[in-house]
């Protein structure tokens, strides 16, 4: 049966006609059209389809559409709707990240959590931080350097 879902993404409202048991991750690509979120495994395996909701990393492959409700989405689309999304999409570009560039949307969805949690983030909460986020191509020394860049900016803004 379809139940029609309204749904607050990137600050902006959205309606999908669609079936309770729809991962957010089908809503979001097929029904929406937002495919900067990736599917990889399609079993919270593999961190490509990370979105936030309400701030918090979240694998939209596993999410099912009624397990929404209110909370506020946030997906790769809406990154740079922040100063440190912006950063964040800035220190990608001039550490040249991505390799294929598949695993990075979910990346950089986990590593904006990882710095509104921890703005200067230790080794560990990196890794703990991103663990989750496969790369095939391990880009993983250049994920974690791009964290720290942005880590560093923020600790001189605050200073
Ligand atoms: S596609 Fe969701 S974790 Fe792999
Ligand atoms: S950049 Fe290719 S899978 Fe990560």
């Amino acid at each position: 049966m379809t139940v029609s879902y309204q749904l607050k993404i990137n600050g902006q409202l959205m309606q999908a006609d669609v079936a309770a048991d729809t991962p957010l991750l089908w809503v979001l690509r097929d029904t929406l059209k937002l495919k900067g979120t990736k599917f990889g495994c399609g079993m919270a395996q593999c961190g490509a389809c990370t979105v936030h909701l309400d701030g918090k990393p979240v694998r939209s492959c596993v999410t099912p559409i009624s397990a929404v409700k209110e909370r506020a989405i946030t997906t790769i689309e809406g990154v740079a709707d922040s100063e440190l999304g912006q950063q964040l999409q800035q220190a990608w570009k001039i550490l040249d990240v991505p390799q294929c560039g598949y695993c990075q949307a979910g990346q950089m969805m986990s590593a904006l959590a990882l710095l509104r949690q921890f703005p200067q983030p230790t080794d560990a909460q990196i890794a703990s931080g991103m663990k989750g986020n496969l790369c095939r191509c391990a880009t993983y020394h250049r994920i974690k350097q791009a964290i720290q860049q942005v880590a560093k900016r923020t600790d001189k803004e605050a200073s």
